[in-house]
């Protein structure tokens, strides 16, 4: 009998590890499913989505930012923004929560083999993008030169530090890092992601660029690509409408015919261009 995709299963708190500070913090946290062979089966892709849950509060769709390619647990870096969130924030290691799916199409790394890869992120929005790289860095073969484009508000909101500034020392990616405003002791880029990428100028030949993060950014970076040569395919992003079900039943995350939480978050800017269309 095929499994109910509405089920939610049992997940613990392995781990949690604060990314940034402030009223927006972000943590990441590593839940291990509580049934063994869920675990070992659960099956995911770059860019798909799950509802993370806790029991009494509710719970909010948010990206897998763990590779495939790392088993036996799964990862979600979580923004402070509500009620679930804020109840998710204050939960610890050890406990259970919920997490159904995993839902939603994904980034075609399949299709991206023997291309550039260039992602583009902006404060939380690197959540996403960061299964893909730790995707890439476990298939490194398969892929060309990679750039990494990250920025946040200042040092403090910048997410994944640690690992960015280890990734910085490899000779085979290239990672650029900005901040919006000056800060002491920063001597890496300061201005928003988009003059950032304009200032990198990435090549479009034989190419992929994947941007995601706040939507004004998204908006900005689309446009520079563009204007660096880009074609309308060669470039990804996600659509991170509210949701509700995740499976689309409800209705609540659509976009004419499309139902985001099924049919998306990943779209490439072609497609995207048709749904704003409607
Ligand atoms: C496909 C997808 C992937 C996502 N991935 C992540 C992720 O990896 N990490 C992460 O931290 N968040 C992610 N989000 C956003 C996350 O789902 C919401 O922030 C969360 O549901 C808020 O729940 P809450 O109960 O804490 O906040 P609420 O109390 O419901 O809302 C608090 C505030 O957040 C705003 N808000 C809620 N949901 C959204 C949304 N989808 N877009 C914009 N504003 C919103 C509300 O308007 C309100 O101002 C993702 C959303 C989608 C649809
Ligand atoms: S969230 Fe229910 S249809 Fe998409």
């Amino acid at each position: 009998m095929m499994k109910n995709p509405y089920l939610p299963q049992r997940a613990k708190i392995e781990s949690i590890r604060p990314e940034t500070r402030g009223e927006r913090a972000i943590k990441t946290f590593k839940l291990v499913l509580a049934d063994k062979a869920s675990q070992e089966n659960f099956v995911h892709k770059s860019g798909q989505c799950a509802m993370v849950g806790i029991l009494g509060v509710g719970e909010s769709m948010i990206s897998i930012s763990s590779s495939p390619t790392q088993k036996g647990y799964l990862e979600f870096s979580i923004m402070k923004m509500g009620k679930v969130t804020s109840a998710l924030h204050n939960s610890e290691v050890g406990e259970v929560l919920t997490i159904r799916g995993p839902y939603g199409n994904h980034f075609p790394l399949e299709e991206w083999k023997n291309k550039n890869i260039i992602t583009i992120g902006g404060g939380i929005g690197q959540a996403p993008l960061r299964s893909v790289i730790n995707y890439i860095q476990d298939r490194r073969k398969d892929y060309r030169e990679i750039d990494i484009i990250y920025g946040a508000r200042s040092t403090i909101d910048l997410c994944y530090k640690e690992e960015l500034f280890d990734l910085e020392k490899r000779t085979d990616i290239r990672v650029h890092l900005s901040i919006d405003v000056e800060e002491e002791g920063w001597d890496k880029f300061v201005g928003f992601v988009p003059n950032n990428l304009l200032r990198i100028k990435p090549s479009p030949k034989n190419s992929i660029a994947v941007t995601c993060g706040p939507p004004v950014m998204i908006k900005f970076v689309i446009k520079s690509l563009l204007d660096l040569g880009f074609s309308d395919h060669q470039i990804y992003t996600t659509v991170e409408n509210r949701m509700k079900c995740g499976i689309g039943k409800c209705g609540r995350c659509n976009v004419g015919s499309f139902y985001v939480c099924k049919d998306g978050p990943v779209f490439s800017y072609e497609t995207l261009k048709q749904l704003s269309e409607i």
